[in-house]
């Protein structure tokens, strides 16, 4: 079990992944971008999670160079990851999409690289682009994102190489049971987006009554319940208080009954788009 902010689990290829993340959907390019990279930089957070969509790529790469000097840590020492983005799907056009991410984010590699989304017909030829990238060295890691049991299975038939890491919406009211079982039997890190359903779980009644009983907020019970269920976790906020906040949660633990608890809550509610049904 993870020790502290700092602790990796090792994908299926040797590399090593922090735990916990900060995430940076929502966080505007500039300023906020960069002050929140550089909070979590400077309180610990060795792992960043932004994608070309989110359209902060060049804040978030600025704050992680700034972030990096503060600390007098070295680039090796983050883990840093992108996504490629729905429109650019496509062999060629996926190569190019990640030398642009590259270029904002003023890198020369990136630790992970996700399809963002399972768009039908073409997560194929996009998957040997990443492949591609990753053979040449340019990428650490590569994975998917928002894939469901039947994607996985899909682009398992044709890959050469497996997905490292899966990120999907995953919080108490969605618990990814199924798929978390799944990625485990197969050696697919599972990681958590809106591990905080997007701040719609900070009032629950059961987890505020759990979260009383280890003298810790409801979103540190949450991000402990996913490092005890083996979910990686990215979650986001630009203040300061709260990242570091989101980060002290490795010096409890939930008993297996509160597990259990929070398990039951789940009601298959997402609060983002479906995997099987959306139209972007
Ligand atoms: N792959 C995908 O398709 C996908 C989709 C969505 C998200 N993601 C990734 O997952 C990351 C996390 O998900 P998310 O940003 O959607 O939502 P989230 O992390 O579940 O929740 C973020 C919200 O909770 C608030 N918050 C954070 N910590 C808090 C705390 N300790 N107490 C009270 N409120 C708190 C934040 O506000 P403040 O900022 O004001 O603190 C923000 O409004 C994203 O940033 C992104 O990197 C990926």
């Amino acid at each position: 079990m993870a020790k502290n902010l700092q602790d990796t689990t090792t994908l299926n290829n040797g590399v090593k992944m922090p735990w916990l993340g900060l995430g940076v959907f929502k966080v505007e390019d500039g300023n906020e971008v960069i002050n929140s990279v550089k909070a979590a930089i400077k309180n610990g957070y060795r792992s960043i999670d932004t994608a070309a969509v989110y359209d902060n790529e060049t804040g978030v790469g600025i704050g992680i160079r700034e972030g990096l000097k503060e600390a007098g840590i070295s680039r090796e020492d983050l883990f840093v990851t992108s996504k490629v983005w729905n429109s650019d799907f496509g062999y060629e056009t996926t190569l190019a999409a990640f030398e642009t991410s590259l270029k904002k984010l003023g890198l020369d590699y990136l630790d992970l690289y996700l399809i963002h989304w399972p768009v039908e017909g073409k997560y194929k030829d996009t998957w040997r682009a990443l492949e591609t990238l990753y053979k040449d060295g340019k990428i650490k890691a590569i994975g998917v994102s928002n894939f469901q049991i039947h994607h996985l299975e899909d682009l398992l038939k044709d890959a050469e190489i497996k997905p490292m890491v899966n990120q999907v919406e995953c919080h108490p009211l969605l618990s990814q049971k199924e798929l978390l079982a799944y990625c485990k039997d197969k050696g697919i890190q599972l990681e958590a987006w809106s591990p905080l359903a997007q701040g719609q779980l900070l009032d629950h009644p059961v987890l505020q009554e759990i979260a009383s009983k280890y003298n810790k907020s409801i979103a540190q019970v949450i991000l402990r319940w996913d490092l005890q269920n083996g979910v990686v976790t990215i979650p986001k906020s630009i203040k300061e208080h709260r990242i570091i906040e989101n980060a002290t949660i490795f010096d409890f633990e939930l008993s297996s009954d509160d597990m259990e608890r929070i398990d039951s809550l789940n009601q298959n509610h997402r609060v983002g788009p479906d995997p099987d049904n959306f139209d972007f």
